[in-house]
């Protein structure tokens, strides 16, 4: 996938000069949970909630970043070695795209920029991955750099490293190269995106636990713990119960990765409904990345009639991803939410805590 300029050419057209214009889905991960960093392919969707970046090239080497989310303005001087803010700071992840750029092309024209985003955050949606896909196409095409998703797939997860994730690479995937109306089957080694259109009745929906997950806070240990654990055994010592617990889930689920894109291409509701319910379990039980907040949302996602239903994302916590036919959706949701929110006082601060999720367009495309 050649990406030029980054893919400006009808947006560049309808603005003033030199102001540039990015939109980056968030993501749900379909199938395929804790095992990208291990290297074994994904099944993720785009997602119909979007990060916007609004850019303008500055003559100099500063980087100025405004947000509407209540964030506060950060500014920094894009040098070769870019010392991060305070951990936790969304700012790092604006410092993480220049690093990742500088490491790579070097140094180059700093920017003005505001985002504005309706990805939730800290909730598995890939929020995080992508602003710093946002800014990475932004300081790139502020330079005139062309690349390529290849490329990009290259640098992308070193952005993540800088703040402390040791992740893998289906977030940026998913946010590059997501096509409407299906999950995109990514691979790593080498990276490859391949579009596996859905089935036109099949529905998503998304439920939050009202537990929040913040990827800078204590789950980025949790998660990191989890990767470690995945790599020290695909490398060939399995010397701890974490360890063995990591190999079980990863084998389990790069299975279920197989059976989910069979189950779709055959339009088989059923074992797609089997593969989501299996990796719930094998999440909560065997890898542990769940927490009981998420396990009581996935039981009342299933008790509303969806068909399966699993904790997504980077787990301990944030959403559950329900699957159902496109004619139960509002059926289901409504139940959902008088079964289950209307008794939970604190989802008045989680905003969108249930909503349909639709496979969308990525930032490439
Ligand atoms: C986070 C990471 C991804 C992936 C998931 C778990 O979202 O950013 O790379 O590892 O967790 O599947």
């Amino acid at each position: 996938m050649r990406v030029v300029g980054p893919n400006l050419g009808p947006v560049r057209r309808s603005l003033r000069p030199g102001r540039l214009i990015f939109h980056v889905p968030g993501r749900v991960n379909l199938i395929g949970e804790h095992i990208d960093y291990a290297g074994l392919a994904v099944l993720p969707m785009a997602v119909d909630r979007t990060l916007r970046i609004e850019a303008t090239p500055r003559n100099d080497s500063r980087i100025c970043a405004t947000s509407t989310a209540g964030f506060e303005r950060r500014e920094f001087e894009w040098t070769p070695q870019i010392p991060p803010f305070a951990s936790g700071d969304w700012g790092n992840y604006v410092k993480a795209a220049a690093q990742a750029i500088g490491d790579h092309w070097g140094v180059q024209r700093g920017i003005d920029m505001a985002v504005d985003s309706n990805i939730p955050s800290a909730a598995g949606l890939s929020s995080s991955s992508a602003l710093l896909t946002g800014v990475t196409l932004a300081l790139l095409s502020a330079a005139g750099i062309e690349t390529t998703f290849e490329e990009l797939m290259q640098i992308l997860p070193d952005g993540e490293h800088y703040v402390g994730t040791r992740g893998g690479g289906m977030d940026h995937a998913a946010c590059l190269a997501g096509q409407p109306g299906a999950a995109v089957l990514v691979e790593f080694n080498p990276v490859s995106a391949t579009p596996i259109p859905l089935p036109g009745d099949w529905a998503f929906l998304v439920a939050h636990s009202l537990h929040r997950a913040e990827k800078s806070g204590a789950a980025r240990e949790q998660y990191n713990n989890r990767s470690r654990a995945a790599r020290a055994a695909l490398a060939g010592s399995v010397s701890s119960p974490e360890e063995a617990n990591a190999l079980q889930h990863i084998r389990s689920e790069a299975a279920r990765v197989q059976h989910a894109i069979a189950a779709i291409r055959g339009g088989d509701v059923p074992a797609f409904a089997t593969v989501l319910n299996e990796s719930h379990r094998s999440l909560r039980d065997v890898l542990q990345v769940s927490c009981p907040q998420a396990d009581e949302v996935v039981e009342a996602c299933l008790r509303a009639g969806a068909l399966g239903a699993r904790i997504t994302g980077a787990g301990f916590g944030g959403y559950v991803l329900a699957f159902c036919l496109r004619n139960q959706l509002a059926g289901i949701m409504a139940e959902i939410e008088r079964d289950y929110y209307s008794q939970q006082p604190a989802r008045a601060e989680f905003g969108e805590y249930l909503m349909q999720v639709q496979p969308s367009a990525g930032a490439l495309i």
